[in-house]
């Protein structure tokens, strides 16, 4: 487990280096408007805890009477949850508290560790890269639950989260039209089909000062996959492709110039940022579920509140 010290130069590495991150922002919003990993792993850990606490009692024939939505907190989960009394359901409200905490600060890590590493954030059109990540994390995870580490379970979580996050904001799955998560980037044992290949362009320039139809229309047609292609140092991308956006992207500024992340409501294609953070909280409650499944509901609600 991470020391303070360690959680404290953490945040303060996150926070002076929030300006060039480019991923969904980690813990806090640039706008006030925008969500970040935190948000989207806060929404997802409570909706997948409240769920399964609501199948458990319904199994041992207890009430659960708890509105499951966007306006969940921590406490309210924890007290839903709890079968104990008031001094112990206080205690695991902090320790429950504690466990998100620990999820989305090693999410947030991943931008300072990785930050130059493609496939950690589906840049550059990293697909299988980008999957073989989630799976060997996934893989991590579930191994961490049957040894019972479930602090160390914690952390590889948080890490998986902000990769399959960022998948929503730095592809073009939204614009695709899609209304659910890409399943397959959780399941190993599928083939990832449509990907558009380096010889296919896919953007053209933005024009007018608005990003909204660099897409070329025959890829949307056509129905294939794209990320944008990102890096803070050479403008150098394959011919015709995507970039990633931002005043940090140097690629953005070469023909095809603009970008398609959906980071924040400023980014390129910010109007869609909503869509995306609301996809990358499902694709997240899904990748719980895989977990859930494999690890069973008692294992799984000791990440989170910790039962009595
Ligand atoms: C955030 O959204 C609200 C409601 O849509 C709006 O009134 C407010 O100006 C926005 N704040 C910022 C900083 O964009
Ligand atoms: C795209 O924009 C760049 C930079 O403004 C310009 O040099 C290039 O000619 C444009 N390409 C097309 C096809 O309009
Ligand atoms: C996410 O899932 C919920 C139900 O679990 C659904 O109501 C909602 O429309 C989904 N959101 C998106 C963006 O797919």
């Amino acid at each position: 487990m991470a020391s303070r010290q360690t959680v404290v130069f953490l945040v303060a590495v996150v926070i002076s280096l929030s300006d060039f991150i480019h991923s969904f922002q980690p813990l806090f919003s640039p706008d006030g408007n925008s969500s970040t990993h935190r948000d989207i792993t806060l929404r997802a850990v409570l909706r997948k805890t409240a769920e399964v606490c609501r199948v458990m009692a319904a199994s041992e024939g207890r009430d659960f009477r708890l509105t499951i939505d966007d306006s969940l907190s921590t406490d309210k989960v924890q007290r839903a949850c709890s079968t104990t009394g008031t001094f112990t359901s206080l205690l695991s409200t902090v320790l429950f508290q504690t466990s998100i905490a620990n999820m989305y600060f090693s999410n947030a890590k991943v931008d300072v560790v990785f930050a130059l590493s493609e496939k950690h954030h589906f840049d550059d059109e990293t697909f299988q890269g980008g999957r073989d990540v989630i799976t060997a994390g996934v893989a991590a995870v579930k191994a961490s639950v049957k040894q019972e580490s479930f602090v160390a379970g914690r952390w590889n979580l948080g890490q998986v989260f902000h990769t399959l996050q960022d998948f929503y904001s730095h592809s073009n799955w939204v614009e695709l039209g899609n209304k659910s998560p890409y399943s397959t980037l959780i399941s190993p044992d599928q083939p990832l089909e449509n990907l558009a290949g380096l010889s296919v362009p896919t953007c053209r320039n933005c024009t007018g000062g608005t990003c909204e139809n660099n897409l070329l229309p025959d890829l949307l047609q056509q129905g294939l996959l794209t990320s944008g292609y990102f890096n803070l140092f050479s403008p150098a991308k394959p011919t015709g492709k995507c970039s990633h956006g931002g005043s940090f992207d140097r690629t953005s500024r070469k023909d095809p110039v603009g970008g398609i992340n959906k980071d924040d409501l400023g980014s390129s294609h910010g109007s869609l940022h909503p869509k995306a953070a609301d996809l990358a909280v499902n694709a997240t409650m899904e990748l719980l579920e895989d977990v859930r499944v494999a690890v069973g509901d008692k294992n799984f609600l000791r990440y989170g509140p910790p039962t009595p």
